[in-house]
């Protein structure tokens, strides 16, 4: 069987991996940021998995507007890194894992996520942005095979909080299904909150965001029943990508240890957070 054994719940703001891309980590603006993450990536660099199944959005990038999944995956044998407008990222081209994906695809729809396919796909930061905050020096590759999940959390209807958990829950009974032994990280990638357009353009709401961080560990039934609306009233219109934490939540046993969590305002115009679980079984 495939097992789960963490899952990283990390922000993806663009900035993060531009920070690392120009060597500006160090600078005072970003230090305390990657100062909170150092804990996380030594835990996990001491991990590593076969396969890293990060639920991410596109933010129209690799897929055009025309066509908008509500829940998609991945089958490809590699994924380029997406040009967003100023040339691809400096980080290494994404290697699939297609058997893996393959057997997602059939165990999802059997269990009734009706999931869209993408046998090609670029990656833009809402996925390579966590890769690097896991592994910031990759090399001429990374540590493992990828494989994306893609959530549409930029149009609306967006999928519920609690139809994100079910997925996740539904991922997790299709890894446990897998004939072959690997172990796999999930990411649950986006938020926290934040809002980059309109008259609420800057909104931070920390006190919702360390509500979230408590309950994505303690309580994830909680979150799951918040509504989009309550979503983004309280976490502001791209806070809303909060909900594919609850994807990674959901593939995770009962039983979790929290390794490392942090919490840092503002990255950008964002509250970037990190949690990273283990997962006891
Ligand atoms: C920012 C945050 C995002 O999640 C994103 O996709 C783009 C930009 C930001 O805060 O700049
Ligand atoms: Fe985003």
């Amino acid at each position: 069987m495939a097992r789960v054994t963490w899952g990283l719940a990390t922000s993806h703001v663009p900035s993060i991996g531009a920070a690392m891309d120009r060597g500006k980590t160090q600078d005072p603006y970003w230090k305390p940021l990657f100062d909170g993450y150092a804990p996380a990536r030594a835990w996990m660099a001491r991990h590593t998995p076969d396969v890293a199944i990060v639920v991410y959005n596109d933010h129209a990038n690799g897929i055009d507007l025309s066509t908008t999944p509500t829940f998609a995956i991945g089958t490809a044998a590699s994924y380029q890194v997406a040009d967003e407008g100023w040339g691809r990222r400096p980080v290494p081209a994404v290697t699939g894992a297609p058997e893996l994906s393959d057997h997602l695809v059939e165990s999802l729809v059997d269990d009734s996520f009706d999931v869209t396919v993408y046998q090609e796909l670029d990656v833009d930061h809402g996925l390579t942005v966590p890769l690097s905050v896991y592994c910031p020096e990759p090399g001429d590759a990374w540590p493992c095979k990828v494989i994306p999940i893609v959530v549409n959390v930029i149009q609306y209807p967006q999928p519920s909080a609690a139809r994100c958990l079910a997925l996740g829950r539904a991922l997790g009974r299709a890894l446990r299904s897998y004939p072959e032994d690997l172990e796999v990280a999930v990411f649950g990638t986006g938020g926290m909150s934040q809002q980059l357009a309109g008259d609420r353009a800057g909104l931070i709401n920390q006190a919702f965001d360390r509500m979230f961080l408590d309950a994505i560990e303690d309580d994830p039934e909680k979150l799951a029943r918040m509504t989009r609306e309550e979503y983004i009233r309280d976490a502001g219109s791209e806070g809303i990508e909060l909900i594919m934490w609850l994807v990674m939540r959901g593939a995770m046993g009962p039983g979790i240890r929290r390794v490392h969590e942090t919490y840092h305002v503002p990255a950008s115009n964002t509250a970037a957070g990190m949690v990273l679980l283990e997962n006891l079984g």
